[in-house]
């Protein structure tokens, strides 16, 4: 019966699909030993450099120290730490939102939104680039799913305009796009969703922290803070925040919802003290120490300039993401090596990540890196690119 793993793999194999795990050594910071080779790390999303912030670290220490490394239970039976209600109340504020709920991810977050909010009867549109976990939380909640094409708003109106008799409709969109940088065009689809009488759903894993002058994310970027704006707006606390965990923010009554029937929030372990002291600390960070997000942006413009340079396109990225194209998956994957003996590691992402020939490799630049890594990352990059004849 155990010969179906070894030919799947097999299979996977064949169709330059099998997936690895690299052997990454010490702190998550720009430098690190990936497959026991010194390399400038160009794919993390550690993007404000927190991960190993001393504010962070001394967070964790002292939780840890106080509260130790378990919180033992799941939340609603014994794991709802003194930790929770400050960061939820902090994150409340930082959104400018009523309420926030703390979950243990991102996946586990959309997925148990989505499958909570709406069901049989119900409709959800999908934008097509839309996370892993936006499409599985779809597929979990027995909704009818539409998925409109990238960004298309008219498309999405003449949804709208076409179905009738479905109970709810729920918008599920990302900010920033996790494999192309672009965004989400928040403004016209708030005013859909206002229109059609839809929720409108905001996965800003990416955005949070990074964009809009106070790091709010993509709806600050849109000058879109508060209830008329994004109806859920969830995010993470293990990418730009340095830390792990997700949240989702919205009305009070959402919260209260969501606690009653959100099924990935209900039936899995509390977060870790440490990652929940983390987590405060980054948000404070956030607010005392904007240098973090301004040394980002200027490593992003030197980065992406770099790359223009060389003739390597960005499109359609306006943001830290930056993909570069390559289209076919084995070439994607043989770059992506050689780039790591050239000492710089970026991760080729193929399908089943990205649709069939859109192969890439995205390079993610952090506050973290120094201008010598990036001139060194694209001095290889250069090579790289040469020598399969890309440029
Ligand atoms: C857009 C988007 N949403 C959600 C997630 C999942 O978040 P987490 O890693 O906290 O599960 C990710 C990536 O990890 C993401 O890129």
């Amino acid at each position: 019966m155990t010969d179906f793993f070894e030919r799947e793999i097999e299979r996977l194999k064949r169709k330059d699909s099998y997936r690895w795990l690299r052997a990454m050594e010490g702190p998550a910071e720009a430098r690190m030993r990936v497959d026991g080779r010194e390399v400038i790390v160009l794919c993390s999303s550690n993007y404000l450099g927190l991960a190993t912030h001393h504010r962070l670290k001394a967070a964790a220490i002292e939780a840890t120290e106080r509260l130790g490394v378990c919180s033992a239970a799941s939340r609603l039976i014994a794991g709802n730490n003194e930790l929770y209600r400050t960061l939820e109340e902090r994150l409340a504020r930082f959104k400018g939102r009523e309420a926030a709920l703390v979950y243990s991810t991102g996946y586990m977050a959309n997925l148990g939104v989505i499958s909570a909010v709406v069901g049989e009867g119900d409709v959800i549109y999908a934008d097509a680039l839309s996370h892993a976990s936006i499409v599985d939380g779809c597929r979990l909640s027995r909704a009818t799913v539409k998925v409109f094409p990238h960004n298309d708003v008219d498309a999405l109106e003449q949804l709208f305009k076409s179905d009738t008799g479905f109970r709810r409709r729920l918008i599920a969109v990302d900010g920033v796009y996790s494999m192309d940088g672009d965004l989400a065009s928040l403004p016209e689809l708030a005013k859909l969703a206002r229109n059609y009488d839809a929720l409108l759903m905001l996965d800003d894993a990416h955005g949070t922290g990074v964009l809009g002058e106070r790091g709010e994310g993509t709806a600050e970027h849109f000058g879109l803070t508060g209830p008329e704006g994004v109806d859920i707006e969830i995010g993470t606390l293990g990418k730009a925040l340095g830390s792990f965990g997700a949240y989702v923010v919205g009305s009070r009554s959402l919260r209260e919802y969501l606690i009653n029937r959100s099924r990935s929030f209900i039936f899995t372990c509390a977060l870790t003290p440490p990652a929940l002291a983390a987590a405060m600390a980054a948000l404070d960070i956030l607010d005392e120490e904007p240098a973090h997000r301004q040394r980002l942006w200027e490593s992003v413009r030197h980065f992406r300039e770099g790359l223009h340079r060389l003739g390597l396109s960005t499109e359609p990225s306006v943001t830290h993401i930056l993909p570069v194209m390559i289209h076919d998956r084995q070439r994607t994957m043989a770059l992506s090596d050689r780039l790591l003996e050239l000492g710089v590691f970026c991760q080729g992402i193929r399908p089943p990540t990205v649709p069939p020939g859109t192969s890439r490799l995205r390079f993610t630049v952090t506050a973290a890196h120094t201008r010598a890594d990036l001139d060194r990352a694209l001095e290889a990059a250069e090579k790289a690119f040469r020598e399969f004849a890309l440029l």
